[in-house]
């Protein structure tokens, strides 16, 4: 058996990529090591957390808006078993989806991990069909990522426990001790605060999500905190140790203190790493870099060149639409399509409570970079929307080039922030300036006004809103 393309990996990179090569007229096989498709977004990532946050929002609201809306329910209780079954029945329907996208498609799947005899061929080693040896003109990589442990914090599923574990602990813990304010560890805090966890995040950096604008990050952590998330700055955890029935996190501050807490769990969220197991790299020369992803040129190829990679095992941005462009990309270029992926124009969201979503240049970058900008910001408080919902929390901030007015970053904060920032990318990756995004008609009331308004505030130093 013989295949033009073969998919090792079946997250939003490897499926998604599949489906397009068949679509192309490659004859396509799709290889997945685990029983359910999907990948870490679908099984341990994005899905799970996206429905977890999606619930416990009704949870929030109803526990501390309700009564102000003039809705009283009574006592709020949470059947927790129930949301976890109901987050399970999300990730199955999702991934009985797939499973007929790809066949519908007609990309041949099969169950097994696959390891490399040789550049054009795999084994499948373990799994259903196991045993079969395939071979393929190319190959692409999309075997994602894993949690990455601290030396002196390896995850023991127990006490000191991964994203992974956090999204299938059966009981809400009272307390908990979150280890770095990263993406991860902000959205389940988001979660388990909202479930009445009491939740304490230590980081080491001097604020939360270290890579987005500082601008952002400060708006935002008004928002946290509101929420109850309670933070410790400048702190690096050296040592967590399982008591048994509880764990304690031993940190240093900046000042050389020690700081210690004791927590029914500890969830460590500080990075993940790419995941290339057992799939035979190094014996058939694919180079690897030191942080342990697969090295691929600007076209994806590694060094050897029947392989290609894509999405978390390369590294970098690890995020599933990064990993579903570049999918797509390599099956238009071996179809001898034209394609490009503008990188700085793929959003950042954070699904926190309100969303955070960014595309383009950080007001950091911009500095660094000596890029002379000018900024405009609009306080969601400005708008008739915010009021509307009682959510008057969060921004949008837009930094434009001095001279020319392009557009060159925008940050929001704000519920839906997920969704208005595919405005702001569109906006970003077509080098639209802030002048046609003013003239540009808003519906109201909406939060999307608050970019426009950013805008004119970049431009003129006022809003129609903005004094
Ligand atoms: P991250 O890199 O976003 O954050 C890790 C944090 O841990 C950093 O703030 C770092 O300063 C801190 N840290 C590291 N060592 C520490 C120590 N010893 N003590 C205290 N703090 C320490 O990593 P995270 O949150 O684990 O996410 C991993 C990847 O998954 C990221 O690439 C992220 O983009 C991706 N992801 C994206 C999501 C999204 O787009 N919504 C959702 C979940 C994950």
């Amino acid at each position: 058996m013989k295949y033009d393309v073969i998919v090792i990996g079946s997250g939003p990179g490897g499926y998604v990529s599949a489906i397009r090569c068949s679509q192309l007229g490659m004859k396509t096989m799709l290889v997945e090591k685990d029983k359910t498709l999907g990948g870490t977004c679908l099984n341990v990532g994005c899905i799970p957390t996206k429905t977890l946050l999606e619930m416990t929002s009704h949870v929030y609201d109803a526990n501390k808006q309700f009564k102000k809306f003039g809705i009283n329910i009574g006592d709020v209780t949470i059947d927790y078993p129930k949301m976890l079954s109901r987050k399970e029945s999300v990730i199955q329907q999702n991934a009985k989806g797939i499973s007929a996208l790809l066949s519908k498609n007609g990309v041949d799947v099969k169950n097994g991990r696959a390891a490399f005899e040789s550049a054009k061929a795999i084994k499948i080693t373990e799994g259903e069909d196991q045993g079969e040896s395939i071979e393929a003109d190319r190959f692409i990589l999309a075997t994602g990522s894993e949690p990455a442990s601290l030396p002196f914090a390896r995850f023991d599923h127990q006490r000191i426990l991964s994203s992974s574990d956090m999204l299938s602990l059966q009981e809400i813990p009272n307390t908990l001790t979150i280890i770095g304010a990263g993406v991860i560890g902000l959205e389940i805090a988001t979660i388990f605060t909202r479930l009445g966890t009491k939740v304490e995040i230590l980081e080491v950096a001097d604020s939360v999500l270290p890579y987005f604008d500082g601008g952002l990050c400060k708006e935002l952590l008004r928002s946290l905190k509101k929420l109850g998330l309670k933070f410790k700055f400048n702190c690096k955890v050296e040592e967590v140790t399982n008591l048994g029935q509880s764990v304690r996190v031993a940190a240093v501050d900046d000042k050389g203190n020690t700081v210690e807490i004791e927590a029914d769990y500890c969830m460590s969220a500080t990075g993940r790493k790419p995941y290339t197991k057992g799939l035979n790299l190094d014996t058939i020369g694919v180079e690897m870099n030191a942080d342990g992803s697969v090295k691929v040129n600007e076209t994806l190829r590694t060094s050897v060149e029947s392989i290609y990679a894509i999405g978390d095992a390369t590294g970098g941005l690890m995020l599933a639409h990064k990993a579903s462009e570049e999918g797509i990309y390599l099956a238009e270029v071996f179809a001898g399509k034209d394609n490009k992926i503008n990188y700085k124009a793929i959003p950042s969201v954070v699904y926190t409570s309100p969303e955070t979503a960014s595309v383009g240049y950080t007001e950091e970058e911009l500095v660094e970079q000596n890029i002379p900008y000018k900024t405009g910001v609009c306080q969601n408080r400005s708008l008739g929307r915010a009021h509307t919902a009682d959510k008057l929390d969060g921004f949008a901030k837009v930094l434009i080039d001095k001279t020319d007015h392009t557009l060159l970053g925008i940050h929001l904060v704000a519920p839906h922030a997920s969704e208005m920032i595919g405005e702001a990318v569109i906006a970003y990756d077509q080098k639209l300036t802030a002048d046609q995004l003013i003239h540009t008609s808003h519906a109201h009331p909406t939060f999307l006004e608050a970019v426009k308004e950013a805008c004119q505030v970049a431009v003129e130093g006022r809003g129609i809103h903005v004094v």
